[in-house]
């Protein structure tokens, strides 16, 4: 008897409704329209260069059939032509970038392209979800060292440098069996820009145990503060690192799914080999699109415009908190926010469904504010594994990639909070 033939695998049965969905299903059961700020996309297009030579692409006959499976050749030259200067030295577009369906299955073919069974992998804490099945799909284990949030976080304005890591609990965590680590930088969800002391010493204990890094850089054109690139910081770590990218964080775009990695050819042929098993190439027009962008972008001062526009909108939201006196962690890269919310109130009587009562108290900060604000934000619990998750659970998260009247009216519902506050 072979027992229950709808019976899903482990790997995708999950024991716990996820975070996008509580958020996006009461969101869409509310009474009266929500402003959205939980999910990090983008509430306006791409500009008008970009969107033209998507356009453009399509009417290409080459654009809409398959694409190398390492990617477009166009787009390789370009991202080598990109980021060789951060790099200090001329990326090989052959073999040194790999073009994937997005950072997220970048990542996917990097864990299915290194890990065996049991190979472990640190992540820090609080983490982008999609690390954790990534990494448990091919068999491996995470292992999780947490940063430690602000000490004061709940009692005055703190940065988002404030958040930090114990270097001696990352180098104890790891064992003969660890493979590689995940480090992201502009990080989601603090918004912490990782300094370069903060790199060289994690370089460094990955050097000595000859640890991969997998560094997460898809917010890498949009920080506020001196932003240091791991790979760079010595031919060592360099050897070890590979560097994740994403045109949809870079150009507003995150439905069109073309993303990339960039690192020495030992590791990079192996993410391409894993690749073209998991998809075998990705969106050709929206490769060429992203290769135009890429090849236009200093033309329009676009990441110079991109990352002052979004600074804009984090510094005209975050107003807000200042207005309410309720404590944030400023952000110093992204554009995410983290916002301290130990002084709000929830009524003692107020009426939570079964699946937010029995989750912490920012979910049920996430629901009320849904339900008597009108306006949705990210429980950031969900990044942390159970046991550590304490530490936030006064927080919630907000993303301010939207357009300035959402981000007023936003601001609008959440002064209804001032009847709340203690
Ligand atoms: C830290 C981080 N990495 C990766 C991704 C996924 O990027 P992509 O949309 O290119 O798969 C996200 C998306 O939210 C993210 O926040």
């Amino acid at each position: 008897m072979k027992g229950d033939p709808f019976k899903p695998a482990a790997r995708v049965a999950g024991q716990r409704q996820d975070v996008w969905s509580i958020v996006n299903e009461a969101a869409a059961a509310s009474d009266k329209p929500i402003v959205n700020m939980g999910q990090g996309f983008f509430g306006y297009n791409p500009p008008p260069f970009v969107i033209d030579a998507a356009k453009g692409a399509l009417d290409r006959v080459e654009c809409n059939q398959y694409s190398p499976t390492k990617g477009r050749p166009r787009l390789k030259k370009a991202l080598a032509d990109a980021y060789s200067p951060f790099f200090g030295r001329t990326l090989n577009p052959d073999t040194e970038v790999t073009i994937t369906t997005g950072a997220n299955e970048g990542m996917l073919s990097a864990f299915m392209g290194f890990l065996e069974q049991g190979d472990e992998v640190i992540v820090f804490e609080p983490f982008f979800d999609q690390y954790v099945s990534n990494i448990e799909m091919p068999g491996g284990k995470v292992v999780y060292v947490p940063l430690q949030p602000p000490t004061e976080g709940a009692q005055r304005k703190t940065s988002a440098s404030e958040w930090t890591l114990d270097i001696k609990a990352f180098e104890d965590a790891i064992t003969d069996k660890t493979r590689m680590i995940v480090l992201n930088s502009p990080h989601n969800p603090v918004g912490k820009v990782f300094t370069k002391e903060e790199l060289q010493a994690i370089g460094d204990i990955c050097v000595k145990h000859n640890i991969i890094i997998l560094s997460d850089e898809v917010y890498d054109r949009l920080y506020y503060v001196p932003f240091t690139r791991i790979a760079t910081l010595s031919p060592e770590i360099a050897k070890l690192t590979l560097t994740v990218g994403s045109g949809g964080k870079n150009f507003y775009a995150t439905g069109w799914r073309v993303g990339w990695l960039i690192g020495p050819e030992h590791l990079i042929k192996y993410v391409s080999a894993a690749h073209t098993r998991i998809c075998y190439s990705s969106v050709s027009p929206l490769q060429e699109a992203t290769a135009i962008a890429f090849e236009e972008a200093d033309k329009h001062n676009f990441w110079e415009e991109s990352k002052k526009e979004m600074k804009g909108k984090m510094d005209r939201f975050n107003e807000i908190w200042k207005e309410l006196d309720i404590p944030f962690s400023d952000p110093e890269g992204g554009y995410f926010v983290l916002v301290n919310l130990g002084r709000v109130q929830i009524p003692k009587d107020y009426d939570f469904p079964p699946h937010v009562a029995n989750r912490p108290r920012d979910f049920k900060l996430c629901w009320f504010f849904i339900k008597e604000l009108g306006i949705a934000a990210i429980p950031p619990t969900e990044f942390y594994t159970d046991e550590h998750a304490h530490a936030v659970e006064d927080w919630l998260r907000f993303a301010v990639c939207k357009e300035n009247a959402v981000l007023e009216d936003a601001k609008e519902r959440l002064r209804g909070l001032k009847k709340y506050l203690k």
